[in-house]
């Protein structure tokens, strides 16, 4: 008979339930495991450090200027990694602050934020990976500013779990020692204990067991486990984002805080959901979800032929399925590159950056309104 070793958590949830480290799941779910440790859901929210931080620290390279008077310069100590704001002719030190976590996978950039005791800042030296080098962070003045609080709403989508102690949503303090950093397993697969155990206890046992199955949920519940982060700006109805649990109704925790049956309101960045939803593909199939081209396990980034072949199944001859109208030698040329004409990169209306020498830049986000774009480009 196997023995079961209960596992210490490594957070509760205000609701009770347990979370547990996901090296855990290794054991029987090796391949699913690192393959996730790479993902940006994973590195969404990381303690700084020398890994974690993209930005540089070398002399000539670490310093962010805002206006001929001030800048802030990033220092590297044994005690951790630091934003010192400078004043003045004589470069006076006004303050250094440390950088505790990393925001961001870094795979457009990262922000800092630092604890003060348990209330949370974001600091003012950004990263930007395009042309990585430090950079403002989006809205702020040019000119030393205060430390912005890190409310929750940015742990909401940032992170699996984070404890609110201010008694108010716009509060920025919380319980440090009960964070689940990134977007691990159980943001998605909810509890796990008593799969575990189960399983632990009954190796043999080849159906999972105590556990969420997304193949009993239908085609709404399974675009609500994204949309939690993916449908832009959203109000709160009743219940908190830390509350939603996959395979609820994501309507009965909050609303899109936008008008949403006007294209112009929905914004490429953070708004897939929305944008997927007025296109054609998914309103005439069924079937249609993230699912269709993302494994949610991966990093996928980049591999553009993969989601290619993703379209073409639909949209093959061979299933009397439309199919591309344009030029077909052309598209050839293009290595069938679908995505590159029906999703293009399109400017972010709210993702905007300052870059020194320059006026603001949008960041470029692939947008999920799939659609027939430049009709000249075949011509
Ligand atoms: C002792 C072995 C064991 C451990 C540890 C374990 N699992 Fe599983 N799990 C299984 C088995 C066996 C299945 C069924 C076969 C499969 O789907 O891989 C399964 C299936 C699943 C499924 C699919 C459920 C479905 O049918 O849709 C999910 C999700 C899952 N596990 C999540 C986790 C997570 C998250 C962890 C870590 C917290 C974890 N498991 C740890 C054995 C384990
Ligand atoms: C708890 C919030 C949350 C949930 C739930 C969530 N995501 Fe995300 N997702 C994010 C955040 C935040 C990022 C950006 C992470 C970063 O780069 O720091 C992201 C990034 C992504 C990316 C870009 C990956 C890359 O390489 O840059 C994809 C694709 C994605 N999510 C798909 C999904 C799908 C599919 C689901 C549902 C199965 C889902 N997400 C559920 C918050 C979430
Ligand atoms: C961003 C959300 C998300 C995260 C994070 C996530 N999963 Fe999943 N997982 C899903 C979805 C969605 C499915 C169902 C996929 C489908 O049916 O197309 C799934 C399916 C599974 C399955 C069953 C199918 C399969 O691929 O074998 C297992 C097992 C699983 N997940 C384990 C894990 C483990 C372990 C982790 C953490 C290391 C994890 N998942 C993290 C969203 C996620
Ligand atoms: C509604 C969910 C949501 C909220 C709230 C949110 N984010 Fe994000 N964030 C995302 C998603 C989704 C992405 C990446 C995909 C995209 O651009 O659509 C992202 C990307 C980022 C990135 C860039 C990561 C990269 O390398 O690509 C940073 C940095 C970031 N967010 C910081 C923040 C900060 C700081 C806050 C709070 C002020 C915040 N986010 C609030 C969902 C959210
Ligand atoms: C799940 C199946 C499915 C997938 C995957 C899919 N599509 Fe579609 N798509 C459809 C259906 C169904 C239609 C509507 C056909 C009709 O009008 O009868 C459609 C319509 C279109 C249209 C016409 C849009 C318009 O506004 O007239 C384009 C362009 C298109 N798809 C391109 C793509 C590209 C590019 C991809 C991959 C990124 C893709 N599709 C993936 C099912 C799919
Ligand atoms: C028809 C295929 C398709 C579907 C369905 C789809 N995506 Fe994507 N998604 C893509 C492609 C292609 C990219 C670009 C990948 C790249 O840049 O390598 C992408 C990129 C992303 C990104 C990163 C955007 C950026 O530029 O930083 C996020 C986040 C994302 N998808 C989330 C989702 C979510 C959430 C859903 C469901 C609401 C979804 N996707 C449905 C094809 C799809
Ligand atoms: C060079 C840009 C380009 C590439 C690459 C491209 N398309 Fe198109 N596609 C177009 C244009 C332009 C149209 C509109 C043609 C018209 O209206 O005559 C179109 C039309 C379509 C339609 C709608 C057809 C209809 O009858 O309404 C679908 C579906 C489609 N493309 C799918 C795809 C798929 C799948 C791929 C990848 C194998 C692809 N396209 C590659 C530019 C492109």
């Amino acid at each position: 008979m196997n023995e079961y070793v209960a596992i210490p958590p490594i957070a509760v949830h205000h609701n009770g339930m347990e979370f547990i480290d996901s090296k855990v799941c290794l054991e029987c779910h090796r391949q699913i495991v690192e393959d996730h440790y790479q993902t940006a859901h994973f590195k969404s929210f990381q303690i700084a450090n020398k890994n974690t931080i993209q930005g540089s620290f070398e002399e000539g390279k670490n310093r962010l200027e805002l206006n001929p008077e001030e800048s802030i310069k990033m220092v590297a100590k044994d005690s951790g990694f630091y934003q010192e704001a400078r004043i003045g002719e004589q470069h006076q030190l006004f303050y250094s602050a440390k950088m505790d976590i990393v925001i961001g996978s870094g795979t457009k950039g990262e922000s800092y934020l630092m604890w003060h005791q348990d209330q949370l800042f974001q600091l003012q030296a950004s990263y930007f990976t395009p042309t990585d080098s430090w950079i403002n962070s989006p809205g702020a003045p040019k000119k030393i500013a205060p430390a912005r609080p890190v409310i929750e709403r940015c742990l909401e989508c940032h992170t699996t779990y984070a404890q609110n102690l201010s008694g108010i949503k716009k509060g920025n303090r919380f319980r440090k020692t009960n964070i689940v950093y990134g977007i691990d397993c159980q943001r998605c697969h909810g509890d796990v204990v008593a799969h575990v155990k189960h399983h632990r206890l009954n190796p043999d046992e080849k159906n999972g067991q105590n556990i969420i199955k997304y193949n009993d949920f239908t085609r709404q519940q399974r675009l609500d486990a994204c949309a939690l982060c993916h449908s832009g700006l959203r109000k709160e109805v009743t219940r908190n984002a830390f509350e939603f649990t996959v395979g609820d109704a994501l309507k009965n925790f909050s609303v899109p805080d936008y008008d949403e049956n006007s294209l112009n309101n929905l914004d490429v960045h953070g708004n897939q959901y929305g944008l997927l939803k007025a296109s054609k593909c998914f309103q005439k199939s069924e079937i249609m979800d993230c699912s269709s081209c993302h494994n949610p396990h991966k990093k996928e980034r980049g591999n553009l032929a993969m989601f290619n072949q993703k379209c073409v199944n639909c949209h093959d001859i061979a299933n009397n399925a439309i199919v591309c109208g344009g030029d077909q030698s052309k598209i050839k040329d293009m290595s069938n590159n679908c995505v590159q004409c029906h999703m293009p990169l399109v400017n972010s209306k709210t993702m905007k950056i300052q870059i020194p020498d320059n006026e603001e830049i949008a960041v470029q986000v692939r947008t999920h309104l799939i659609g027939i774009y430049n009709k000249q480009d075949l011509n």
